[in-house]
């Protein structure tokens, strides 16, 4: 189909701006240059359709206030609409929907002379923006996440003045804009005014190297360079100089020291802050920084607040970097645009590898048909980077980002953007990268889907299974360092993966490490509930809490998952045998030594031994200490804790069993027990018992005149689906007519109970879901002896062709009373077999509430694997081998139901399981499938465990 030449600018890709300075690195002048903040409030007028906009924006009579940055859907004008792949308008480019929704901001600002130079500079606006100045149009600028300067001096004047800066919701850049984020608009991080001499300097060139600092500047200035208060060099330079500190110091993400470089011109002092580092590949394909094999342990940072969309403070966006220092993460990919500016300075300071990814990811097109199937068919000419006419737009967005943030040593890949298939015009950003800047590696996830390209230098994947990823590994075809730009998908409870990933990291030098998707949930709250995608009227494509992904919640809480990745990433790993503690140090740059090793030999909760030591202990070196362990005799069990300390702080925490000799009690004598026609009943001074032989189960313990029960004890095998268990839910659960077990639709069957000995009871049962076979035949023998212990052994046979289950073990809800517990098992955080690296086995404290975590759409969660005593009410449960449990005020299957945390309520009751075993929890919400030995998938199932009377807590 032949289409005319569009007419209005926002539509046309080979003009992407209009008066818009040629990018320069990012800093802010100062000494008497001037920087005028203009965040605050604004005047605004929102318009459904930018045809209404009238030609000159002062024209407009009534105005809203608004506070800037912001995004206008967070403040309510139109709703938000969070969508991942799909684009929220119809597919095609460069045309966006007549109807562009646009709003119009204005406010004054004031002059105390007119002199020199003065700009007006826009850290992102999304999507596209007309700036003027009392009332002249100044010019014109598309690319959210890109720095973007005005020259404004013709249109001002001294004293007050008036900026008006329409907004578009969208223009042909969105089409290389469909993040996969709430599709907000507005001016959504700083602007200001600069104010400088004429005949400033522009660019100023301080590529990162490991010998020099070299300045190139265009003309003449003043140049220091210190290494803190000590001046290193002073001089006025022309064009370029080149400096060699006599002992460089270099920086690394552990060791991120900086020099200040301090540039004057004409009374303006630019200031820099410069890390001497470089970057290389070994030739094993490691990735070297200054020599040095690095791993990466990253995560991906989008910009997201609980409260404010896309827009967060720098206070914000330092007490992220924070937070991921204390997860010993140490390397970010900027997901997918490049950050505020003033993010990169903290990354430097703070010491971070950063891949800087540009603003560019078009996966819509791979939905543009209906029906597609799930391909990056780019040989169709149809994409974006296939396109000759969006070349411009695409080299573009690299140059801005490039040029911009070419001076931070924290910058290690330069990143051609996210899922936009591969075409020329990555070729072209890509040699434009390299020609100037061939100093970092080049990263394109999209040029190395299929196979490894020689165009990128690293082979850069995302989600890959561990058996693939370990294949790789060991390919002689892949002569470049892997990297997984996305892995261990974090959403909801989980990732419950990161532990294994790191495991192959480590053994293999040619795997450099990856980047966890993703740091926070995006939400948008309402009324303190966070909501997602579908929420809002009008979203007419959404992908619901998909957003919802985040390694820590919005408000930055750690969950289990966090910590998880925290305990992979730690920077020792440890082994105990034969009274030899043996520790690996993670660290590239750092010695042991500059922390404290401690060490504590635990058993039933109780230390025995402890102690602190400081080890010298080179990075990537191993050693290996004798500990001397007493002969340990326990009721529970007992282990060995590694601890690394600073500062009160544990970096690092390792947990070892030890052998141990189990006191086991002597039996007492069996009960003789009571049986009527439908129940059978143990009594004694202290307790009674009720088990119905009809349902084969307890439906009333007393203990002490207290009942412990609220419902009977119930075997079941169905947890409330985390976000991982998405594509495993439809299998378990009655989801659509045919493929499911229909585990929570499910009935259970005896088919008989019997007395034996007047002791024993053995029931014979099934479980079995709606309209299925039964997937679990068994045989449950109970018996119970004077002191009131009961001993369940379950025997029971899983269908051999029944899908791997959520869980399998007992249900029951005591009474409210019962919310208290104490158990020694894996704890304090909730723990799942693959997700466990971050909790340790002790004796632990709890409450139902304390227990809940606050996932934004609920979901299973507070399990506590490793299990030996758990002691709830009056019931004391243990067992031989392991058992895992589960305390909650919410039952499964409301939990299951609810959608958004305040659909939740709690019941009057605690819910508690007692488990045979609980599936792991994976990353499958994106990523790959739990590894079988992470499933319940054996088809003998044997489980024992005693429950006995003791002291109400
Ligand atoms: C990836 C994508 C991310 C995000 C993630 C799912 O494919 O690169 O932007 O969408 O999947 O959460
Ligand atoms: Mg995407």
């Amino acid at each position: 189909m032949e289409r005319s030449m569009p007419v209005r600018i926002y539509e046309n890709i080979l003009k992407t701006s209009e008066n818009r300075e040629s990018p320069r690195s990012y800093y802010i002048p100062r000494g008497i240059s001037e920087y005028i903040l203009l965040n605050g409030e604004w005047d605004f007028c929102y318009f459904s359709r930018d045809i209404d906009v009238p030609e000159i924006p002062s024209r407009i009579e009534k105005w809203d206030r608004i506070r800037v940055p912001s995004c206008w859907q967070i403040l309510g004008y139109e709703n938000p609409n969070y969508t991942n792949i799909n684009y929220p308008f119809p597919v095609d480019p460069p045309y966006v929907p007549d109807d562009n929704p646009c709003g119009v901001y204005s406010r004054e600002f004031e002059l105390r002379e007119k002199w020199g130079r003065v700009y007006f500079v826009f850290e992102g606006v999304s999507s596209c923006a007309f700036l003027y100045v009392n009332d002249s149009y100044i010019g014109f600028t598309q690319g959210s996440h890109l720095f973007a300067e005005f020259d404004i001096t013709d249109a001002v004047r001294k004293g007050k003045n008036r900026v008006a800066v329409k907004v578009l919701k969208w223009c042909a850049g969105s089409y290389l804009e469909d993040q996969d984020h709430f599709r907000h608009n507005g001016i959504f991080r700083d602007v200001y005014i600069l104010q400088r001499p004429e005949g400033h300097l522009k660019d100023i060139e301080i590529i990162p190297d490991d010998k020099a600092i070299n300045v190139r500047i265009e003309g003449e200035a003043n140049l220091k360079i210190l290494e803190g208060q000590k001046i290193l060099y002073e001089s006025r330079i022309k064009g370029f100089a080149s400096f060699r500190p006599e002992n460089p110091i270099l920086w690394n993400a552990e060791k991120p020291f900086l020099y200040d470089v301090i540039i004057e011109k004409d009374g303006e002092i630019i200031p820099f802050r410069c890390g001497l580092r470089k970057i290389g590949i070994s030739d094993k394909h490691e990735l070297l920084i200054n020599g040095v094999p690095v791993k990466l342990h990253g995560i991906n940072h989008h910009d997201t607040s609980k409260y404010n969309g896309w827009c967060q403070t720098e206070e914000e966006l330092y007490r992220d970097l924070l937070l991921m220092k204390e997860l010993n993460i140490n390397c970010i990919r900027t997901s997918h645009y490049p950050p505020a500016p003033k993010f990169l300075q903290m990354c430097d300071e703070l010491g971070f590898y950063v891949v800087c990814e540009t603003d560019i990811e078009t996966h819509g097109f791979l939905r543009r048909l209906p029906g597609m199937p799930y391909r990056y068919d780019t040989e169709t000419g149809e994409w974006p980077c296939t396109m000759p006419e969006w070349e411009k737009e695409h080299v573009e967005r690299m140059q801005r980002m490039v040029e911009t943030f070419k001076n931070h040593p924290s910058v290690i890949m330069w990143s051609t953007g996210n899922e936009s298939g591969f075409g020329r015009n990555h070729l072209a950003m890509i040699s434009w990268t390299r020609q100037r800047d061939n100093t970092r590696l080049i990263h394109s996830e999209d040029a190395t889907r299929e196979k490894p390209s020689d165009v990128t230098d690293v082979f850069s994947r995302m989600y890959m299974p561990l058996d693939e990823l370990e294949s790789c590994a060991k390919s002689d075809d892949i002569k470049m360092p892997v990297f997984l730009c996305e892995y261990s998908h974090a959403m909801g409870n989980g990732p419950g993966d990161v532990w294994d990933y790191n495991e192959l990291f480590d053994k293999y030098p040619k795997l450099i490490g990856g980047c966890v998707w993703e740091w926070a949930d995006h939400v948008v709250t309402v009324n303190g509930v966070e909501r997602y995608g579908g929420d809002f009227a009008g979203e007419l494509t959404h992908d619901g809490n998909f957003c919802c992904d985040g390694l820590v919640f919005a408000d930055r809480s750690f969950k289990a998952g966090s910590l998880e990745v925290k305990a992979a990433y730690q920077p020792i790993r440890t082994s105990f045998s034969d009274g030899i503690l043996t520790i690996y140090n993670r660290f590239d740059f750092t010695d042991l030594n500059e922390y404290t090793v401690k060490f504590e030999i635990e058993s039933d909760g109780a230390i025995l031994k402890s102690e602190e030591l400081n080890i010298s202990l080179e990075p990537h070196g191993t050693v290996r200490l004798p500990v001397s362990v007493p002969e340990i005799e326990c009721s529970y069990g007992a282990h060995i804790n590694v601890y690394l300390v600073r500062d009160g702080k544990v970096l690092a925490h390792t947990q070892h069993e030890l052998p141990a000799k189990v006191r086991r009690k002597p039996a007492a004598k069996p009960l003789k027990l009571a049986e009527t026609e439908n129940e059978i009943t143990a009594k004694s001074e202290r307790f009674t018992y009720v088990f119905s032989k009809h349902y084969g189960t307890f439906t009333s313990i007393v203990i002490d005149g207290q009942e412990q029960l609220e419902g009977r004890m119930r075997l079941t095998a169905f947890r409330a689906a985390t976000d991982n268990d998405r594509n495993m839910l439809p299998k378990w659960a009655n989801v659509d007519t045919w493929q499911g077990e229909n585990l929570d639709c499910l009935f259970s069957k005896v088919y008989g109970c019997r007395l034996e000995d007047g002791n024993r009871i053995v029931v014979e049962g099934s479980l079995a879901g709606v309209s299925r076979y039964p997937f679990l035949r068994y045989t449950l023998e109970i018996s119970i002896t004077e002191d009131g212990t009961v001993l369940f052994d379950l025997d029971g046979k899983v269908r051999e062709d029944a899908v791997y289950l959520p869980r399998l073990g007992f249900e029951m809800e005591l009474p409210e009373s019962s919310s208290e517990f104490v158990y020694y098992g894996n704890g304090p955080y909730e723990s799942y077999c693959d997700l466990c690296h971050a909790s340790s086995v002790g004796l632990y404290i709890s409450n139902a509430d304390a227990e809940y975590v606050k996932y934004v759409r609920p979901q299973e969660h507070g399990n506590h694997n490793k299990t030996r005593m758990l002691r709830i009410g009056s019931m004391l449960f243990t067992a031989e081998g392991e058992f895992e449990f589960n305390v909650s005020r919410y039952g499964t299957m409301a939990l299951h139901r609810a959608n958004h945390t305040d659909e939740l309520e709690p019941d009057g009751r605690i819910h508690l399981r007692i488990d045979y075993r609980v599936s792991g929890i994976g990353s499958g919400s994106c990523g790959p499938a739990l590894p079988a030995r992470y499933q319940l998938n054996e088809k003998q199932v044997r489980f024992s465990f005693a429950l006995q009377p003791v002291d109400g807590m």
